[in-house]
């Protein structure tokens, strides 16, 4: 007879101890318990509540100065452009940006946190393959340092826009090289299957066609291959080396290229996986690109903001069901949709010093909302937890809050910025008042 399956597993994954000690932002203090650099994460959540995304200043700082030491020691020179998308709230734009950073948008929206954050409209470069007109009439009056076109019609839709603004738009091409980043399916873009950029082969006639065209500046070129790419920097490699021919084949045409934008994409551990380091990804820019004499720019998002951010939960009740024990906590899939959406491993570490060292014994641990996607994580190593217990979901600083939904009607979570010893709310809780606000009855409604 075959032995049963072994329905718990909970030793394969990384100890409490073993996750911190990869995450010098966060330490477990015998006393205050868990801590975010000088901060209790305790204090937060007695002072805000639950669920609260936290967010490290000297995280952010940190890791952008490594990704910049990384470029500058290869002698790119390049700029970092944050990807708003990972994160727009205002203060973590505004730490980026008083520590150098530049953005990368994607929506009006994003623009205009950029440019609220204090982010120069010359640092801003405007990507996305579906650009509406009041976003490129937007940019255009912001006078931002580039637009990234994804198209053959785009091209001239900014065109259009510009000439009857009278303005000159700076842009640069993005191609799509056809090149698998090897990672999960829904966050990969540079493949010829997928929507983004236009055919690299494509690109010379649309570059020559744009030197034409009125209100277009030709710029450069640009390509994102993808996100979250763990599995070493070759695909990288292969991308910009096509990014290299094509520089070359189209200044061989006369077309003068400034620019190169490599894209964002570097992927980080959650679990255990390896993650190349910055150091690798500007090796292979500077294999491949450094020495076309171009300006080159990269648009990370995860890597900077990614270990910065922990979402900060409570534990409403933990009950046995028939087969497993399920912990229930006040955040939900609305709140982090990153393991419902993609499979998504998130560290969950106990934030009270007894129930971090207290034996381990297998739990599935989900959120409030109705369907059975709301599940963080499935056999999953937890002490026995309390009502009312705290835990930290890790490496939630990119794409959690960014992507939160008010679905089950829950309101957004606050969010909280921690700077050495001291922290701030920086997004108040959604208030119930304000999530029925905007709605209306048809007059038809009896009164
Ligand atoms: N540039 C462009 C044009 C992008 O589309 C993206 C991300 C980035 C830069 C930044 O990529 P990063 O360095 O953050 O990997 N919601 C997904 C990730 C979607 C990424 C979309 N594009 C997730 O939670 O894993």
């Amino acid at each position: 007879m075959a032995a049963p399956a072994p329905l718990l597993h909970p030793d394969s994954d990384p100890s409490f101890a073993e996750l911190l000690a990869l995450r010098p932002q966060l330490r477990m203090d015998p006393l205050a318990g868990l801590m975010m650099e000088e901060v209790p994460l305790a204090r937060i959540a007695a002072a805000v509540g639950t669920p609260t995304w936290v967010y490290s200043a000297n995280t952010l700082r940190r890791r952008l100065a490594t990704l910049q030491s990384a470029l500058d020691d290869a002698r790119l020179g390049a700029q970092v452009h944050f990807a708003v998308k990972a994160n727009p709230n205002l203060a973590v734009l505004r730490t980026l940006g008083e520590a150098g950073a530049g953005a990368d948008v994607v929506s009006e929206g994003e623009l205009r946190a950029a440019r609220a954050a204090g982010i120069p409209a010359s640092h801003i470069v405007f990507s996305g393959v579906g650009k509406t007109l009041a976003e490129i009439r937007l940019a255009l009056a912001e006078d931002i340092q580039q637009i990234n076109a994804e198209s053959a019609e785009e091209v001239e839709m900014i065109s259009a826009v510009a000439t009857a603004m009278g303005r000159t738009a700076r842009v640069a091409l993005r191609v799509n090289p056809d090149v698998d980043a090897k990672t999960h399916a829904k966050i990969t873009t540079g493949k010829s299957e997928n929507k983004f950029g236009i055919a690299i082969g494509d690109a010379p006639a649309l570059y020559a066609r744009m030197a034409t065209l009125p209100g277009i500046q030709p710029i450069g070129v640009a390509v994102h291959i993808g996100s979250q790419i763990t599995a070493g920097v070759s695909a990288y490699r292969t991308a910009y080396g096509h990014l290299a021919d094509l520089v070359r084949a189209l200044r061989a045409q006369g077309l003068p290229v400034e620019r190169v934008d490599c894209g964002g994409g570097l992927g980080i551990p959650y679990r255990d996986e390896p993650a190349p380091h910055p150091a690798a990804l500007a090796g292979a820019i500077q294999a491949t690109l450094g020495n076309l004499g171009v300006e080159l720019m990269v648009e990370p998002g995860r890597w900077i903001a990614g270990p910065a951010g922990v979402l900060l939960a409570s534990v409403i009740l933990q009950k046995q069901g028939a087969e497993r024990r399920f912990v229930v906590l006040d955040a939900a899939m609305n709140d982090l949709v990153r393991p419902a959406m993609y499979e998504a491993w998130h560290g969950i570490v106990p934030v009270t010093p007894a129930d971090f060292v207290a034996a381990v014994a297998p739990a599935d641990v989900v959120g409030p909302i109705c369907e059975s996607g709301d599940t963080f994580a499935r056999n999953r190593g937890l002490p026995p937890l309390e009502p009312g217990s705290l835990v930290a979901f890790l490496d939630a600083g990119a794409y959690g809050a960014a992507m939160s939904s008010t679905y089950n009607n829950r309101p957004l979570a606050a969010e909280v910025l921690v700077d050495g010893d001291r922290f701030a709310v920086v997004r108040e809780r959604q208030t119930q008042d304000a999530l029925l606000a905007g709605q209306r009855l048809p007059d038809w409604f009896a009164a």
